[in-house]
């Protein structure tokens, strides 16, 4: 396979800045050069020097834009795209009045396969080249995720919802049947291509005790597995909790019991946790993953990303459609921020960039393939265009730094900035494609 190369300013993650402060967690080149071969990352810096070692490579120039890795959204539902924005109630209610009967649906595989196909054009055109995502109780809705995922050659991860209880018939399993179910999906389909399975239990509400002890021991039967849950978003889903498992301190503690903690194990939202619990998802290795445009949406409440970094967790960035509102992590930038805002903190473009990136894909163990430029990872990237609106067009004549550039992006972008995305060095979304050329 030939070098192929990608000129234009390009920035990339390369630490916390929690850890090292902000001027030192990134690399930043004003005239960059991407070189790519077989689907990886071969070198990155700066173009000029870079050249002058280069003959015959194929170079494709993007001005006036801004190079990134991939965006990783580590908390979404795909059965729920055709559901987003629906109206006026919080998490139990909203669960009972649009999600559940949506989610019926997928019992019908070609349904689930015509919104697979719309939600992966819609995770590509907002720049997002890595999911973690919810399938239904249905195993064939994993299947036709999975499949249209593979054919994308894309690095995903799914799983079948599991849930036998405090559900509508038409969406409940059995502790037997779930652990069945799942177990011929990981077979099928875990490590296949870059795919990978979660056990994905809903939430400790919809499991039985013997559900959840089954859904613990398959999370550590076959190496690489996830586990993927929501824990502490609402306060009258947690009283509900409290009182279906009365013996257990709290509601990490539920999972914990289950042995359904630990690394690769990921929880949604977590907006209502004690300094205890942060203190025991930081010290097993767990991840929360951070969903601004879901907890403003369902009146959630506002994620504290101090006290979880405090206690050690790995905080990834949620959009967590369709209880969010938006599959671009730009927007879920700019909504963080506002939380952050609201807790008297403070979400600079560099840590925004490392949410979305390097600090997912840390939260997903997957920061050895994805998550920024360093040789050897995957080429999975995004072309993000400095004059996508005349507003931010206009704003950036007003620009002096890249600080000043990312966080317009963030706090105006969304899908119309994002004007290529690439997975594994191919290109996979381009929205000028069929547009009329303007002069
Ligand atoms: N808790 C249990 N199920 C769900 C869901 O589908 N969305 C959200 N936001 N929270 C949940
Ligand atoms: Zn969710």
């Amino acid at each position: 396979m030939p070098v192929k190369a990608y000129r234009s300013a390009l920035i990339h993650s390369i630490a916390n800045p929690r850890d090292v402060g902000s001027d030192a967690s990134y690399r930043y080149f004003e005239d960059g050069l991407l070189l790519v071969e077989d689907g990886h990352v071969v070198r990155v810096g700066d173009a000029q020097a870079l050249l002058q070692d280069l003959n015959g490579v194929d170079i494709t120039e993007f001005p006036n834009a801004l190079i990134t890795p991939g965006f990783i959204d580590t908390h979404i539902h795909y059965p729920q795209t055709g559901m987003i924005a629906s109206y006026g109630a919080q998490l139990l209610d909203w669960l009972n009045t649009y999600t559940f009967p949506a989610e019926g649906a997928f019992h019908d595989r070609d349904h689930a396969a015509k919104t697979a196909k719309v939600f992966l054009d819609e995770l590509l055109r907002n720049g997002t080249t890595t999911a973690l995502v919810f399938g239904t109780v249905h195993p064939q809705s994993v299947d036709a995720f999975f499949e249209a995922a593979l054919e994308r050659r894309l690095r995903m991860i799914a799983g079948k919802v599991l849930m036998d209880r405090n559900a509508p018939d038409y969406l409940t399993d059995t502790a037997e049947s779930g652990d069945a179910e799942s177990r011929a999906l990981i077979e099928r389909w875990h490590g296949k291509g870059r795919l990978a399975y979660a056990v994905t239990p809903r939430f400790a509400p919809t499991s039985s005790p013997e559900q959840l002890a089954l859904a613990g021991t398959l999370f550590h039967d076959y190496p690489g597995l996830y586990m993927h849950t929501h824990l502490s978003e609402n306060v009258q889903e947690i009283d509900w909790v409290k009182a279906l498992f009365p013996e257990r301190s709290g509601y990490l503690d539920v999972y914990d019991h289950h042995n359904l903690i630990g690394p690769r194990a990921v929880f949604a939202h977590g907006v209502h946790l004690c300094d205890a619990e942060c203190a025991r998802l930081g010290e097993t290795g767990s991840a929360v993953a951070f969903c601004p445009t879901s907890n403003l949406f369902l009146g959630s409440g506002l994620f504290d990303l101090e006290q979880a970094e405090t206690h050690g967790i790995r905080v990834g960035l949620g959009t967590d459609v369709g209880g969010g509102t938006s599959f671009s992590q730009l927007r879920s930038l700019s909504e963080a921020y506002k939380v952050m805002q609201l807790k008297g903190q403070n979400l600079d473009p560099f840590k925004a960039l490392y949410l979305a990136t390097l600090g997912s894909a840390r939260a997903l163990y997957l920061d050895d393939r994805i998550g920024n430029f360093e040789a050897g990872k995957e080429a999975d990237f995004i072309v993000l265009d400095y004059q996508a609106t005349p507003l931010l067009g206009f704003r950036l004549q007003h620009a002096r730094s890249i600080a000043e550039r990312l966080f317009a992006l963030i706090t105006l972008g969304d899908d119309r900035v994002i004007k290529a995305t690439y997975a594994l060095g191919e290109k996979v979304h381009d929205r000028d494609d069929g547009r009329p050329v303007s002069a």
